[in-house]
């Protein structure tokens, strides 16, 4: 693997733990040895082992252009699935952690306008975007929905980023964001960014199902109709892996997921949802035809067939061989 490789495991030290709204820290992260990190776009995110080896993905929202920090931000919730409690009560700072990634499954396209949607802690990869097209000189506008004005992380800096064109939307002062009018007022030719909850990003693919080109989304969570890990359907077949790194050849049957298998022998392999969703399962194919059950891939990179995600993905072929 190059030092660049997004599926590379790297150490990063945490510099920094700060609040940023209610329930909400940012984690500025750095190389140990004071070096350049691997670059990335606005919309990439990075896999990060917390202390406990629970896995968890955070969108890059720091400036694109500083080459020696990663800064993520992470909403703490009760009753998630325990790593953003961990973030928030474990004390960080001075402690490496390793990551994977960046990796952009969200990637900022060209357009003449951008129309960004954010709810809550979705505001992270849309910070970045913002920042890139400030320095782009692209025409845009943000609506920022939130339960609360406390709870809205990065309202200073996006609003110095263009007080005119951010709308700030505290629920409980404004009621919900108006998806379906913000879309329909839209200019031709208008690239709509959101990231949020699953409702609104429900509702915004509704309002753009005539334009559905248009639509950019990044989910919290498994789509309504995905198919649950472990449940391949029932067409699922058994097959073959080949786990070349580490000289090892598993059977999947048809009623267990490829990650439970591969887990057996390699029980250090990266995951976090389990649902295709997340990203970090995605292990490099390097023979064999995958079969993709993810919402993670974008429709060129299910064709090249080059990488998968493990979780949900099975195979086409009846051998199968990863970079494991
Ligand atoms: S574990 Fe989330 S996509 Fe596989």
């Amino acid at each position: 693997m190059t030092p660049l490789d997004p599926l590379a495991d790297r150490p990063l030290l945490v510099e920094q733990v700060r609040l940023e709204a209610t329930d909400v820290v940012s984690l500025t992260l750095a190389d140990p040895d004071g070096g350049a990190l691997p670059p990335w776009e606005p919309g990439a995110h990075i896999d990060l082992r917390l202390p406990s080896g629970t896995v968890r993905q955070y969108s890059l929202c720091g400036p694109p252009d500083d080459p020696c920090h990663y800064t993520v931000a992470v909403l703490r919730e009760e009753r998630g699935r325990g790593g953003s409690v961990e973030v928030h009560g474990t004390a960080l700072v001075g402690r490496t952690l390793r990551a994977r990634g960046p990796r952009n499954h969200f990637p900022l396209v060209p357009a003449p306008h951008y129309l960004f949607l954010a709810g809550g802690i979705g505001v992270t990869p849309v910070l970045a975007m913002i920042r890139r097209a400030v320095a782009d000189g692209a025409s845009w506008e943000l609506h920022y929905g939130g339960r609360s004005r406390a709870s809205m992380a990065f309202t200073g800096v996006l609003t110095d980023l263009g007080a005119a064109r951010v709308h700030l939307v505290p629920q409980d002062e404004s009621g919900l964001l108006p998806l379906t009018d913000l879309v329909g007022a839209a200019p031709p030719g208008t690239a709509v960014y959101c990231c949020g909850p699953e409702g609104m990003v429900r509702a915004v693919t509704d309002a753009c199902a005539a334009v559905p080109d248009a639509l950019h989304v990044e989910r919290f969570g498994a789509p309504p109709g995905a198919t649950p890990a472990g449940e391949a359907g029932p067409a699922a077949a058994a097959f073959t892996v080949e786990l070349r790194r580490s000289g090892l050849t598993v059977r999947v049957p048809p009623d267990r997921t490829l990650l439970d298998v591969v887990r057996e022998v390699a029980p250090d392999v990266g995951f976090s949802c389990e649902e295709g969703y997340c990203g970090s399962c995605e292990t490099r194919v390097l023979a064999g035809v995958p079969e993709h059950h993810d919402t993670v891939l974008s429709d060129e990179e299910r064709e090249s067939g080059d990488t998968m995600m493990i979780c949900v993905g099975r195979s086409a072929s009846d051998l199968l061989t990863l970079d494991l």
